[in-house]
Parts: C-alpha cells; sequence; structure tokens
C-alpha cells in the first residue's frame, strides 16, 4: 500500500535562550509560578535576523539532511505557522526559494494544531498522487505577537521550528508510514484564545489573548476524544502505543491528557520545560529531539497530537 513515511526529521532554535528568572527581571512573575502552574522553566527567542522562514529553513534542512534528499526531490511544501514573515507571500514560499525547491508551497494557518493539520493535508495530497515527496514544517515566532505586559500569556510561548520529510513509498500493511490523521474544529470558541487584530480588521499583527482556564478544560477533553477517536479507527490500543508526541503547552495539559487514556508518562516526550509552548513548532521540534536522542526508534507507534486557537485539535497516528 502507498503510505507517506517520514524519511528524516529537524529542527532548529533561536540563539537566545530566556529562562523564567531572566523573565521575571521585566515581567511581574517567578520562577516558582512559572513552574508550578505550567512546567516551563526557559524558552528561546528570536532575535534579529531570526524570522519564522529562517528558522523553518534551518529546521527544513536539516531534516533533508536526515533525510538524504536533495532540493529538487521535494515537491510539496506545506509550513504551519501563526506568525508568517509577511501577511503575503505564503512563509512556505520563502522557505522553498531558500532550499531551491521547486514544486508547490503553501502555509496552513490552525495555530498550536498547524502541523497536524499540515501533516494531514500532505498525507492525503500524497496518497491522491499530487506529490511524491513532501516537506512539512512547523515554525513561529510567537515572541513577534505577544504582548510583554501580559504575565498570563507572555510567560507562556516561546519561538522555534521543527520539519518532516515525507516521502511517497508503496509499504506492507505492517510497514512504516503516516496511517491516520483526525482533525476538528470549532469556531464557536473563536474568542477564547486569539489575536486582537489582524490585516482585514486592524491593519496589524494583533497580540495573543487567551482565557486560559477555558483554553485548559477544552483542552483536556478534546484532546482525549480524539485520541480514543483515532485509536479506535486504527483498531490500536493504548498499550500498542510507543510514545506519544504531544503539542508542549503546559506539562498540566500532557499530564491530564495521558491521564485520561491510561498511558504512562514515560511514554510522552516532553520538551514544554525547555522550549514553553512553540505552537505550530512544538509537535515537530518534540519529535526531532526524540528521534535524534534514539528514544523514538524505528517502526515505533507514535501518536502526535495538538489543540490550539479556533479552536482547532487533532492527532496522527505513524510508524516511523
Ligand atoms: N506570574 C505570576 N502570577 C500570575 C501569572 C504569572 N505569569 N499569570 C497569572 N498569574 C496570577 C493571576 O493574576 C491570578 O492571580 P489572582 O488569583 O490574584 O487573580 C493567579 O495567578 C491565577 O491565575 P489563573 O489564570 O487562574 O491560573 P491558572 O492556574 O489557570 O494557570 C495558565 C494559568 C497557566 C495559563 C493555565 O490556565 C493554562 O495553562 N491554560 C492553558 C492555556 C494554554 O496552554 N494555552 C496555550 C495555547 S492553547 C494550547 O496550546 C492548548
Amino acid at each position: 500500500m502507498i503510505r507517506s513515511v517520514i524519511k528524516g526529521t529537524g529542527s532548529a532554535l533561536p540563539a537566545r535562550k530566556v529562562t523564567n528568572e531572566e523573565l521575571a527581571k521585566t515581567v511581574d512573575t517567578s520562577d516558582e509560578w512559572i513552574v508550578e502552574r505550567t512546567g516551563i522553566r526557559s524558552r528561546y527567542i528570536a532575535g534579529e535576523g531570526e524570522t519564522t522562514s529562517t528558522l523553518a529553513t534551518m529546521a527544513a534542512q536539516r531534516a533533508m539532511d536526515a533525510a538524504g534528499i536533495a532540493p529538487e526531490d521535494v515537491d510539496l511544501i506545506v509550513l504551519a505557522t501563526a506568525t508568517p514573515d509577511q501577511t503575503f507571500p505564503a512563509t512556505a514560499t520563502t522557505v522553498q526559494a531558500a532550499l531551491g525547491c521547486r514544486g508547490a508551497a503553501f502555509d496552513v494557518a490552525a495555530v498550536c494544531s498547524g502541523f497536524i493539520y499540515s501533516l494531514g493535508v500532505a498525507d492525503s495530497m500524497m496518497r491522491s498522487g499530487f506529490a511524491k515527496c513532501a516537506l512539512v514544517i512547523g515554525a513561529e515566532t510567537m515572541s513577534r505577537i505577544l504582548n510583554w505586559d501580559d504575565r498570563t500569556t507572555c510567560v507562556l510561548f516561546g519561538d522555534g521550528a521543527g520539519a518532516v520529510v515525507l516521502q511517497s513509498e508503496d509499504v506492507p500493511e505492517d510497514g512504516p508510514g503516516v496511517l491516520l490523521t483526525k482533525l476538528h474544529s470549532d469556531g464557536r470558541h473563536n474568542g477564547l484564545l486569539h489575536t486582537d487584530g489582524g490585516p482585514s480588521t486592524t491593519g496589524t499583527s494583533g497580540k495573543v489573548q487567551m482565557r486560559g482556564r477555558e483554553v485548559f478544560r477544552h483542552a483536556v477533553v478534546n484532546l482525549a476524544d480524539v485520541l480514543q477517536e483515532v485509536l479506535k479507527e486504527s483498531q490500536f490500543s493504548a498499550e500498542n502505543i510507543d510514545w506519544v508526541v504531544p503539542h508542549q503547552a503546559n506539562a498540566r495539559i500532557l499530564e491530564a491528557t495521558a491521564k485520561k487514556l491510561g498511558l504512562p508518562m514515560e511514554k510522552v516526550v516532553v520538551t514544554v520545560d525547555q522550549h514553553a509552548n512553540t505552537s505550530a513548532a512544538s509537535v515537530p521540534l518534540a519529535l526531532d529531539l526524540a528521534v535524534r536522542d534514539g528514544r523514538i526508534k524505528p517502526g515505533d507507534l507514535v501518536m502526535l497530537e495538538a489543540m490550539g486557537g479556533g479552536f482547532t485539535w487533532g492527532a496522527s497516528l505513524l510508524r516511523m
């Protein structure tokens, strides 16, 4: 059967790491509060010359190197971001030019779920024969749309990028590849997590606004639901899963979701302590880390999941 197989992963972080202690010098907060409520200890913040496209390009290049493919092999780039370099053109086309790739390139806007959405879209396009080799990227510079005077949001986010190379391959039933992706959205909750501006309303990008408690409550329920949905349809059980690579919003959301599924935290890849919430970048960043440090191995059954503004949420089951 034809499947989209992950042939390589890559990631990139800005040069500057900012610890909670450092943040507490300019924001009315403390390391203790942030660690206790979120599990976050540090985040990376983009500096001059570092943008969503430069981070995305670096992550994608590393994924291509790991996969051993050349720019001319890539015929599709799907890039998830809520913080594009420009309102238009799509940041994916900037990355395409920087890498020297051809084919189709476009952005997907699903905020923190963006990478799962992009993986689902790229996988569908590959299964339909539109593309043979895709770069799927999640990249953000969330620091540029934070209100640094709002301690309820600015301590939670960070910048970064992650990428995978997907290649269309004829594999046996128990072989590698994306097995199943489920995507959902519910626009009625738009107001719980959003920016207070945009090109068509204020003519600005706006800044992040969030009702944290409500988001938390919806996240745990929606994530548990979509994970159950994927397990049911794929006919795997939670015990079959080798690794869960979740969106890294808050350590307490990761723990609550794992508990609901009956999964031990030893099977969950956690990077929120180091990276904070990097929105669309968080899942591919965590995936790359766990592949490179040898935790995730060929043949492993891996569940990716995310929930974000919209609300949007989804999960993808794959065999490495
Ligand atoms: N430092 C110190 N104190 C703070 C800070 C801060 N950075 N932020 C808020 N506080 C204070 C509040 O002012 C409040 O004080 P008060 O009781 O005197 O009024 C107190 O801490 C409690 O605030 P709450 O908002 O009730 O704290 P809560 O326990 O809900 O934690 C948090 C807030 C961490 C945002 C939590 O609700 C959360 O993680 N929600 C999920 C949101 C999320 O992760 N969104 C990311 C995008 S969506 C996604 O990825 C799933």
